[in-house]
């Protein structure tokens, strides 16, 4: 796929995943931990993370999705937040996300997760966008920050393809 730039390596995004998971070990020793993944898009990510992570804690799973089938741009609206399962009832939630963007995604799943009563919420994600968000949302964790570029690869999109594309390209069309 010559046509779309690397904008960074598998290299680079293992190298920083096992910063990261450093971090988050030390910030949640000693505490019941819940990671909650974000699919389709974290996909690797989660993986990749966990195979870091202590054997003792939870994972839960949750399928949204905000972006129409072919869009570059969030519909404004996510879908799959009232399907939800788990139980975070007085736990350390943290959401595992691909990319924060306009933040609408994870702001909803924050809110939703204290509705269901969790005693603490953390967002740990891929990549950031540089740009202002349209919900006020920061990501205690983040591996790399983009610019407002449309990326895809190891996790993300483009039109439901080109997930596992090792590394992370910039959509050139
Ligand atoms: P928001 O806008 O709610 O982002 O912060 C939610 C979801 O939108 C997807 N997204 C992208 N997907 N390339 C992608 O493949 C991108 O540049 C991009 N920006 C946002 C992603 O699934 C994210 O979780």
């Amino acid at each position: 796929m010559p046509t779309h730039p690397v904008l960074i390596s598998s290299d680079q995004i293992q190298k920083r995943i096992r910063q990261l998971s450093r971090e988050i070990r030390s910030h949640y020793k000693n505490k019941d931990l819940v990671i909650l993944g974000l699919l389709n898009g974290s996909l690797f990510f989660l993986v990749d993370l966990l195979r870091h992570l202590p054997d003792r804690l939870e994972i839960e799973c949750w399928r949204l999705r905000s972006y129409p089938a072919g869009h570059r741009q969030s519909s404004g609206k996510v879908e799959g937040l009232k399907e939800g399962h788990g139980n975070f009832k007085n736990k350390h939630v943290l959401i595992v996300d691909d990319i924060l963007d306009t933040g609408l995604t994870l702001s909803s799943v924050k809110q939703r997760l204290t509705e269901l009563g969790a005693c603490d919420v953390k967002i740990c994600v891929l990549l950031k966008k540089k740009k202002k968000r349209q919900r006020p949302i920061t990501a205690k964790w983040s591996c790399f920050e983009i610019g407002d570029e449309f990326v895809f690869g190891y996790g993300l999109d483009y039109d439901g393809y080109y997930r596992q594309v090792p590394e992370i390209r910039t959509l050139k069309v």
